[in-house]
């Protein structure tokens, strides 16, 4: 328990689901979550079923809380004024390599007590514990652009929303190598969590993902915290008959005009189950539109069409943000398509993994080695910077010609992007 300058204090403790000691506590979280995210609230029956969710992902949640008299008829004591969680996944980091990152979400502060630096107390504590606790990289996805930068986190990957015309000028030129059959959604709860194991491993970018997307997939419980009798299912067949993909979709009613079916989750572990899953959602009779909001930017199926103008997309958007909590142990957990050496003076402003790093690499495994201060570096670039370039997403030239990297020796940002590429486009399909 941390005392936050004698007003409030934090607390942490685990998600439990109902009927569990501490579950009056974790429902008074989640409803100031609900609060601070201008949701209409919650039933106690939705909350039952996250609360059931956050306990299987083993989530960790953080309140503040008012230590002084509150004022009369406010919200009692026992409602955080501030809240923050976190769980923990895996996250491909490139050439089927993984790191445990620390998992950070449900960040609200309420308005009346926002700017006096809860927010930062929150974020340093828990970054500092992650680190002490071994982790070396942690992640979040951002309500807006301009609150996390600060905190030492850079933009790591990107998604868009496309709308994809389905009508006859749709044509992929691909020849199918598998089937694709529709399946009742509930064979979901088991499949999707499987399914998305092996993704996650192809796809540098992804993190394990959070119990409730089984849910959402099958339709066991939607974004509204009821069951969605809207989706649909359908599975991807491999040649030799396991499943390696499915999508998920709903058909958005006759009042929606084109008639639009709407990606709800699309899982696929491998280039043929990626077009053939597109084959089979471009030929759904009477629908003219599917829509996706979490497509990769540089995605496969720009290419496969024989009119790559069949794809609109207007809001190419951040996805994962990341933030290296230790510098050493990060760079060393990578693989490196490219042997070379690069020094990199890195700066913290939260004081976690500040220092000059050589990184040498030999057959594509790296050493890292901390040098003197005084040591003369290629790159020096903050945390951020580096956490951004981590995953190969980020172009170093680029961050370079933006000032957000100073190149001491002329040709290192060039160095740094052939470093850090990895074998295939950087995607998450977690959002949390
Ligand atoms: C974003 C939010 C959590 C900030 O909480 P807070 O306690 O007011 O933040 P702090 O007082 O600790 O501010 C820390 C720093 O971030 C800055 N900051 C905070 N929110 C910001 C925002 N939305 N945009 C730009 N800067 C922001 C502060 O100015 C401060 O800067 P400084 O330390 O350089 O002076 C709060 O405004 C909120 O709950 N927003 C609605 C929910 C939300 O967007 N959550 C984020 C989900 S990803």
């Amino acid at each position: 328990m941390a005392d936050l300058s004698g007003n409030y204090e934090i607390r942490r403790f685990g998600a439990v689901s109902k009927n569990n000691d501490g579950y009056a506590e974790a429902e008074t979280w989640s409803r100031a979550v609900s609060f601070g995210f201008h949701e209409s609230t919650r039933t106690p029956e939705h909350v039952a079923k996250s609360l059931a969710t956050y306990e299987a992902d083993g989530r960790i949640l953080t309140g503040v809380y008012q230590t002084g008299t509150v004022a009369p008829s406010s919200m009692p004591a026992e409602v955080p004024v501030a809240t923050f969680a976190t769980f923990r996944k895996s996250l491909n980091i490139g050439f089927r390599r993984t790191l445990e990152t620390q998992m950070v979400t449900s960040v609200t502060v309420r308005t009346s007590h926002r700017r006096r630096g809860l927010l930062r107390r929150m974020m340093s504590e828990d970054l500092h514990l992650a680190k002490e606790d071994g982790i070396a990289m942690a992640a979040l996805t951002a309500s807006e652009g301009a609150i996390y930068g600060r905190f030492g986190y850079g933009v790591a990957s990107f998604e868009r929303s496309v709308k994809v015309d389905t009508t006859a000028r749709f044509s992929l030129a691909h020849r199918p190598t598998g089937s694709v059959e529709i399946a009742d959604p509930t064979a979901l709860l088991q499949l999707a969590p499987e399914v998305f194991e092996r993704v996650h491993q192809l796809t540098p970018g992804s993190l394990g993902r959070q119990d409730w997307y089984r849910q959402l997939a099958s339709g066991a419980l939607g974004r509204d915290g009821k069951e969605d009798p809207a989706i649909k299912v359908a599975l991807h067949y491999s040649a030799d008959g396991a499943v390696d993909g499915y999508v998920s979709y709903k058909f958005l009613g006759w009042d929606t005009e084109p008639y639009t079916v709407e990606v709800v989750d699309l899982v696929a572990a491998g280039n043929d189950a990626y077009l053939e899953l597109w084959q089979f959602l471009g030929a759904i009779d009477l629908v003219e539109r599917v829509s996706w909001d979490e497509a990769p930017l540089d995605d496969p199926l720009t290419w496969a069409l024989a009119d790559p103008r069949c794809i609109d997309s207007s809001d190419s958007r951040d996805m994962l943000w990341l933030r290296i909590l230790d510098a050493a142990k990060a760079l060393e957990a990578r693989h490196y398509p490219a042997d070379d050496k690069l020094v990199l003076e890195v700066h913290d402003s939260l004081g976690l993994t500040a220092g000059t790093f050589a990184l040498q690499v030999h057959s594509g495994d790296a050493a890292v080695e901390r040098l003197p201060e005084t040591a003369e570096a290629d790159l020096v670039l903050d945390v951020s910077a580096l956490s951004s370039i981590y995953l190969g997403a980020v172009c170093p030239v680029t961050l370079t010609a933006a000032g957000r990297i100073r190149e001491n020796t002329a040709g290192s940002a060039l160095k740094a992007r052939q470093m850090f590429a990895v074998e295939r486009a950087t995607h998450c399909l977690t959002h949390f």
